[in-house]
């Protein structure tokens, strides 16, 4: 990689000139490490290293640079830098501008993460501004701006930042979702907005599973939040925020204006994959979520993984079919349930007549089952699905009654988006109702 080679004269340089009251610049020669902090000049937004959850790794603790509100309780990251590189608390590292005038994370004698920016400035200062974007720029000329942490979204489009592409240069901002709610990696679901000027939610860059319809000038179709009547208890208050559409030669591009700067508002792909409006509301010191996008957390797709069930009205959403059992019980505790369920009993797979022996395997019946396809859920009612399990899965699950089950994610390999063929092959007991067998099983699960 084409990093710069950091020079040893830096590290002298930096014991000496430690950064310490809250402000909203570094210049080279400084350097924010620990607990320093850049603080917007509004006092809204602060900049520096930070740990989600509790959870550690290995014993060692994994930090981030990231941008959050900083005058909330509960830290929400905003922006990272190094979503995918967490450093470790082991080395201590410190956020500088290098000899080269670039932005990069330092640690021990290595540099862990740069902006990568092309300097053509013989003096920089990075800023973090009012709005929350980080602004690296020459320090005599604050219209000469090299990078900016707004052209890098992470999982959030922040009022002022743009969601688009540049048809020039062929860039497309996207918004991406996290890994879990402590892992700030990047995760599977996105959000871009298209030449159409039409916002897509997709799964892996290829299922789309939600989009905002047509800009009618004002919001887009399909995004009820954008007018005022649909944010509870507001239908007297204005909106919160200007909506623009821009599409010029250019580029293509959405975005909000804060109608009142002190509004705490974000929009956010959360883990799960639905694209969520954010306020912050004082007096409960709570998110209030007035929309989230598909309103159905189970229309999102794949979010459950293989051999689970979706469900509008259970906690969590996803939960495994009978027979089964969570694969990654950690991930699943940090709201990642992409890895879906495994089986806990092989099938006995004994042919049925052959030899004269038969499978003690039984089929499970699941009534009011949707399938999703192509990235969507069926709108019908829901059909039965039978489950092939291995006779004592069954047993166990005798008395258990069904709830409403409205959406089921069956996969066989998670990178693989499943056709029907594939979810039948996958669950190995989905079949046909007229097939021979069928009937006499189905009896044995029923008065067994
Ligand atoms: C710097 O320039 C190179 C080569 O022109 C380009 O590939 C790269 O994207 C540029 N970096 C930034 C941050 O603009
Ligand atoms: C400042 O930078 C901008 C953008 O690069 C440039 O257009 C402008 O001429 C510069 N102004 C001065 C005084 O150098
Ligand atoms: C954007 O502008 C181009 C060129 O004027 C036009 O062809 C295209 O339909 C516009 N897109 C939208 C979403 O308005
Ligand atoms: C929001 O839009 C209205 C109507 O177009 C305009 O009058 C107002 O100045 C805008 N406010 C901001 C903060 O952009
Ligand atoms: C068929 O019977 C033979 C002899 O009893 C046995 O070795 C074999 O495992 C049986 N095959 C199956 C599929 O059950």
């Amino acid at each position: 990689m084409g990093l710069p080679i950091v020079l040893w004269g830096l590290l002298f340089s930096l014991h000496t000139h430690a950064y310490s009251a809250a402000t909203d610049k570094l210049f080279s020669g400084q350097a924010l490490a620990g607990d320093e902090r850049l603080v917007s000049s509004n006092g809204k937004f602060a900049l520096g290293f930070f740990q989600t959850g509790s959870k550690s790794f290995n014993n060692t603790v994994h930090l981030y640079l990231g941008i959050w509100f900083n005058k909330i309780p509960k830290r929400t990251p905003v922006w990272t830098a190094n979503g995918a590189n967490p450093i470790s608390n082991l080395v201590s590292p410190k956020l500088v501008i290098a000899g080269d005038g670039n932005l990069v994370i330092f640690a021990q004698d290595t540099i862990v993460w740069s902006a990568l920016a092309n300097i053509t400035a013989s003096n920089t200062v990075v800023v973090l501004s009012d709005i929350g974007n980080l602004v690296l720029r020459s320090s005599s000329n604050s219209s000469d701006i090299f990078w900016q942490s707004f052209d890098y979204p992470t999982d959030t489009l922040l009022p002022g930042a743009k969601l688009g592409q540049n048809k020039v240069t062929g860039v497309v901002r996207r918004i991406v979702s996290r890994k879990n709610s402590v892992d700030q990696a990047p995760g599977i679901y996105s959000n871009m907005l298209g030449l159409d000027g039409m916002m897509r939610l997709s799964w892996k860059l290829s299922t789309e599973y939600w989009n905002s319809g047509k800009w009618n000038g004002r919001f887009f179709d399909s995004l009820p939040f954008m007018t005022p009547s649909h944010i509870p208890g507001t239908t007297q208050t204005p909106d919160f925020v200007n909506h623009t559409l821009i599409n010029n030669t250019q580029e293509i591009y959405f975005t909000d204006t804060l109608l009142d700067e002190s509004t705490i508002l974000h929009v956010l792909l959360s883990v799960s994959g639905q694209w969520k409006v954010r306020i912050w509301d004082t007096q409960r010191q709570d998110w209030l979520t007035p929309a989230n996008e598909p309103e159905n957390q189970c229309d999102v797709y794949a979010v459950c993984g293989a051999f689970t069930i979706c469900s509008y009205n259970a906690t969590p959403f996803c939960y495994c079919m009978q027979g089964f059992s969570i694969r990654s019980p950690e991930d699943w505790d940090l709201e990642d349930r992409t890895g879906g369920c495994i089986r806990n009993t092989p099938l006995d797979c004994r042919g049925s007549d052959r030899n004269g022996t038969y499978t003690t395997d039984k089929f499970y019946s699941m009534p009011f089952i949707k399938l999703q396809q192509n990235g969507k859920v069926a709108d019908d009612s829901g059909d039965t699905l039978y489950l092939r399990l291995a006779a004592k899965e069954v047993q166990i699950s005798k008395n258990k009654k069904n709830g409403i089950i409205i959406g089921v994610t069956i996969s066989d390999n998670e990178f693989d988006r499943p056709t029907m063929i594939e979810v039948v092959q996958s669950l190995l007991g989905v079949f046909e109702p007229s097939m021979p067998p069928m009937p006499r099983l189905l009896h044995t699960v029923f008065s067994g």
